[in-house]
This record gives structure tokens, C-alpha cells and sequence, in this order.
């Protein structure tokens, strides 16, 4: 009998917290549906003890072939990956790790994500000539670079604190202009997009009213958060007459570029994944 180490693949997801993380499901669920021989493990790893995680992933100690990384570790990640590949270097922040030739190499998937959501759920989406991007961290650099890649014409960012907005017209060019919340309602007025890259609206984060009615008849809102499903920026938009979209598919997509790396099927979002993902909130 081999060892069923020798033949089983195996994929991790690791931070701190990582109790709540619902990527174990997702990699869980397309597994038994590949029929992959493989296995997808939560691993609890505190900050300071990330370094040695990953000097034994590279040594091979560990039994992986790569995984997810996830809060607090995607820049530490990111910083210590032997190979990145463009779209990291410019997020500065990795979220998915494989290892080839013993070198660690990193990638950053929630661009996919955020557009395989939307091409998904509403496919004109980056019809839209101008994007209002509310928030400027981690999540919003991913957001707007998709925008970019999809040719979104202009791209207002508008965030709490103004400077980080501005910080990201350097980052990203002449598309991208930073503006202080105050001057959300001004933006908005005929914008054709409006994605909420806040945990503004998560359970229990109050959530400012916002008249989306100034945006374009046909525009559309959505939002990273996807607890709950219907945030209230949703919810709001949805009572104004315009089209939504809810962000729990980023969630899924993002995990497929990761499954294919490691486990070499390309998995599907399908119903049936949502569901379970939605049962299991
Ligand atoms: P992530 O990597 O998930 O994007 P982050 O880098 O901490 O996380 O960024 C969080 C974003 O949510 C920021 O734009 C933050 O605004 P600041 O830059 O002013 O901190 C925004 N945010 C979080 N809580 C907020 C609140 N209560 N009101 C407005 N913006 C908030």
C-alpha cells in the first residue's frame, strides 16, 4: 500500500482568527465533487509565528503543495514569496501561495474574483464610463484595478480618511481621483457603479443612507461584504430601482484560481456551493 501521504494533495488556509474562514468548504465541497484525492486544512497561524509557517512549508516539513492566505498575513505574505507575479506586486498583498521548484511564489485571485462575480451576475457591468469606489485598503486596490483592467473610464474613490484615497491617484494614474466622503452625493450624480469596499454594513457596522437614485437609471451597486447577503448598501440601492449585486460570489470565484493551482481541476461556482455557503452563515 503507498502512503497516502505520497499521492493525497493538500492545500491550507492560513491566519488569526481562522476559526470562521469558509474556504475550508468551498475547497471541501469541490474536492468530493472533482473527486479529487486531496484535502484542504485550516491552519491557526499567529503573527509572529508566520515566518516559521512558511520556512517549513519551503523546507517541505509541511505536508502542502501550496494555500490560502487570509487576514492578518496577505502583506507579510507577500513580502516574504520568492516569485510574485505582476498584479501582486502592484496590490502588495497575496492571498494565494504555491510552491514550485521549492521557491514560494504568491498571487492575488480577488481581482478574479470581483470580476468573475460580476460577469457572472450582471455581464454589462463594465459598460459603465465612471465607478465610485467607496473605502481605499486592501480590498479596494483589488477593486480598482479590476475596474481598470475592464476599462472603466474613470474611478472615484471616496474614503473616511482622504489621504488614503489620494494615495491611490499615485498608485494607479490619471483614472483615479480621491475624494473625502462628503463628497460621495456629488460623485454619485450619474455614476454608473458604486462598490462598497468597507466593512461598512457587515452585521453590527452601521451604515450610512446614501441616495443612489443620483446614479444612472441602469446603474448598478454591489459590495464586498456578503454578511449579511443583503447589506443594508444593497438593500438601500435595490428600494432606489437600481440592479445589485451581492458580494458572496467573489468569495467563491476567487477560491478557483487557487483550486486549479493546487489541485489541477478548474472547479465551477455552481448553485449548490452558494447554497452551502449561504446555510453554513
Ligand atoms: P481591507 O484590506 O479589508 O480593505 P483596510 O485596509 O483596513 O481593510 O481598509 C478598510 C477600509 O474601510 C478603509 O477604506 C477604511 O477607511 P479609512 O481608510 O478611513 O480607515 C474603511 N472603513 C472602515 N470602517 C469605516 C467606518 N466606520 N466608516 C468609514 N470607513 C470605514
Amino acid at each position: 500500500m503507498p502512503d497516502s501521504r505520497e499521492t493525497t494533495v493538500e492545500a491550507f488556509v492560513a491566519g488569526w482568527p481562522i476559526k470562521h474562514s469558509r474556504s475550508p468548504l468551498i475547497h471541501g465541497y469541490w474536492l468530493k465533487k472533482y473527486g479529487v484525492d486531496g484535502s484542504y486544512r485550516r491552519e491557526a497561524v499567529p503573527v509572529e509565528a508566520f515566518p516559521d509557517f512558511i520556512g517549513d512549508l519551503k523546507s517541505g516539513r509541511l505536508p502542502y503543495v501550496g494555500g490560502n492566505i487570509t487576514i492578518p498575513h496577505k502583506e507579510a505574505a507577500y513580502r516574504i514569496a520568492d516569485r510574485r507575479d505582476t498584479l501582486v506586486q502592484e496590490l502588495g498583498a497575496a492571498n494565494t501561495l504555491w510552491l514550485e521548484d521549492g521557491r514560494l511564489c504568491a498571487s492575488n485571485t480577488d481581482v478574479y474574483g470581483f470580476a468573475a462575480n460580476l460577469d457572472e451576475r450582471h455581464p454589462d457591468w463594465f459598460k459603465a464610463e465612471r465607478a465610485v469606489v467607496l473605502g481605499a485598503g486592501g480590498a479596494s486596490r483589488a477593486v480598482i484595478r479590476a475596474l481598470r483592467d475592464r476599462g472603466i473610464a474613470e474611478i472615484n474613490v471616496v474614503n473616511r480618511t482622504v489621504a488614503r484615497a489620494r494615495e491611490l491617484m499615485d498608485r494607479f494614474g490619471a483614472s483615479v481621483h480621491g475624494h473625502p466622503m462628503t463628497a460621495l452625493p456629488e460623485v454619485l450624480q450619474g455614476a454608473g457603479l458604486f462598490i462598497n469596499t468597507t466593512s461598512l454594513g457587515m452585521d453590527g457596522v452601521e451604515t450610512p443612507v446614501i441616495d443612489f437614485s443620483r446614479m444612472q437609471l441602469r446603474g448598478l451597486v454591489t459590495d464586498i461584504v456578503y454578511v449579511p447577503l443583503r447589506t443594508p448598501f444593497l438593500v438601500q440601492a435595490e428600494a432606489q430601482g437600481l440592479a445589485t449585486v451581492d458580494g458572496l460570489g467573489m468569495l467563491l470565484h476567487q477560491a478557483v484560481p487557487g483550486f486549479m493551482k493546487w489541485f489541477g481541476v478548474r472547479p465551477l461556482v455552481d448553485e449548490t456551493l452558494r447554497a452551502l455557503v449561504i446555510a453554513d452563515m
